[in-house]
Formats: structure tokens, C-alpha cells, sequence
């Protein structure tokens, strides 16, 4: 059973309506990430950081998944089904749920997720879908200390050991619409070209020499979906 593992990143929910973070109008053109995306930022003024990540939240309602989403979601269906042989974990960088909407359950998300804050003091985790504020309670104690629940640089992303035991068992390693340049997940290719295949999507080719077996270049909505029918008819 050929097991695939998929790390996606912002270029696969840009079709939908979401920005990049590094593209033309990518979000870093227009906010500093010191200020947007670390603890210290937040520190400085939490309110900036609440009414960024509001906004992207406020966002999500009106986005949908894509046929790049909808076509990973059908191949791991087709896994559970039997009807393909084999076994796909997606492990995304993203923040939206845009792979959950499209059917997606194997989903691990290493950066966080919009639709959930963090409370710094008893670490509940609740589920959000409004606006947060510095005084906004958490549900759990009470108590105003309510963060995004979004890895931010210089923080140790989530869920890195079941991440390392699927890079570990896979036998094709795929990456979509990432630009290759945030570590730990830019260093998974490296981690299995001992014992996998691997495979890029991407709207543009990385820069210098491509650690990827094969790059494939095109919009997402394009590739992903070729693919997936190429895999289930084989
Ligand atoms: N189809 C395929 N690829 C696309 C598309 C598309 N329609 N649109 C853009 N891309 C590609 C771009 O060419 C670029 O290489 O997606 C990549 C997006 O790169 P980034 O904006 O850097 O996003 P990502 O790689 O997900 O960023 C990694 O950085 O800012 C942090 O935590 C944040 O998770 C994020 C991490």
C-alpha cells in the first residue's frame, strides 16, 4: 500500500480567494512579521495582532475549498473506500480549513488553525469563529488571556512527532504551493529522499536547484486534480 504523505502550504488555498504570505500580495508585504507573527509582537500590542488574525478569521466564511482540496480529499476517500490501494496524510502549514470543508480527515496541522484561540493560563483551546480582543474571557477560567492558536516563528510547531512517524513510513513525498523557505517543514523533503519518492506543485519553481525528484509547475487547481485522476486510474 503506497503511503503518501502531502505538505501544503498557502498556494493551495490562493485559488480560493486566500492570500500568500511571500507572492505579489502576500500578507508580509503588507505587515511586518516581528510585529504579526511572534510572541514578542504580540506582546507589543495584541490588539494589532487579534484584529489581523480577526480579519483572516472573518475571512474563511466566505472562501471555499478548491479542486485542488476536493481532489486531495477524494484520493484519501478512495483509500478508505479500497477503491486506490493506499494510505494519504496531509500535513499542512495552513491556518484555514479549507481541507476539512472539502472532505480531508488526515490533516495535521503544524502551524495552528484560525478557528481556535489558546488561553495562556489554562490552556483550553476552545473553538472560535468571532473576533477576539485583548479582554475577550476565556470560556474555561475566566481569565483575558486568550492568543491565537497559531504557531509563530521562533515557536516549536505542533504535533512533530506524529509528523516525524508519517515522514518516516512514507513512500512519496509530496509538496504543494509552498515556497520552501520556513523551517522545520522546508527541511521534510530532505528528511525522505532515502527512502521516498518526491514530488512538487508549485506555481513557480523553487529558487536554485530543486531537492524534489520532480517539479511540477501550474496552478494547483490544474495539477493536483491530473494528478489524483492519474493515480486513481493507475
Ligand atoms: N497554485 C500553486 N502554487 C501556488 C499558487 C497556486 N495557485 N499560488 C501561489 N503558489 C505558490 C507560490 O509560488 C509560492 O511558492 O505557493 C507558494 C506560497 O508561498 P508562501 O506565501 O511563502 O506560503 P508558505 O510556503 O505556505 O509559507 C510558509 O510561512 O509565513 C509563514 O507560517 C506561515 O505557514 C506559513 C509559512
Amino acid at each position: 500500500m503506497p503511503r503518501i504523505v502531502v505538505l501544503t502550504g498557502a498556494g493551495i488555498s490562493q485559488e480560493s480567494g486566500l492570500q500568500t504570505f511571500r507572492g505579489p500580495d502576500g500578507l508580509w508585504n503588507h505587515e511586518r512579521i516581528e510585529d504579526i507573527c511572534t510572541p514578542q509582537g504580540f506582546a507589543r500590542d495584541p490588539l494589532r495582532v487579534d484584529r489581523f488574525y480577526n480579519n483572516l478569521r472573518a475571512q474563511l466564511p466566505t472562501v471555499h475549498p478548491n479542486a485542488a482540496h476536493r481532489a486531495l480529499a477524494a484520493l484519501e476517500q478512495a483509500g478508505r473506500d479500497g477503491q486506490w490501494p493506499g494510505h494519504l496524510t496531509i500535513i499542512t502549514q495552513n491556518i484555514d480549513d479549507l481541507h476539512e470543508r472539502a472532505g480531508s480527515r488526515n490533516v495535521i496541522h503544524m502551524h495552528g488553525e484560525l478557528l481556535r484561540l489558546r488561553c495562556t493560563h489554562c490552556h483550553a483551546t476552545p473553538a472560535w469563529h468571532t473576533d477576539c480582543t485583548p479582554d475577550t474571557p476565556c470560556p474555561a477560567c475566566g481569565t483575558a488571556t486568550l492568543r491565537p492558536d497559531i504557531v509563530w516563528f521562533g515557536e516549536m510547531p505542533y504535533h512533530m512527532e506524529a509528523i516525524a512517524r508519517q515522514l518516516e513510513a512514507c513512500d512519496l513525498f509530496v509538496a504543494i504551493g509552498t515556497s520552501g523557505v520556513v523551517y522545520p517543514a522546508a527541511g521534510f523533503v530532505d528528511s525522505v529522499t532515502d527512502h521516498a519518492d518526491t514530488m512538487l506543485f508549485n506555481l513557480e519553481a523553487p529558487p536554485g536547484r530543486s531537492t524534489f525528484d520532480q517539479t511540477i509547475l501550474g496552478p494547483a487547481t490544474r495539477t493536483v486534480p491530473a494528478w489524483t485522476r492519474d493515480l486513481l486510474k493507475a
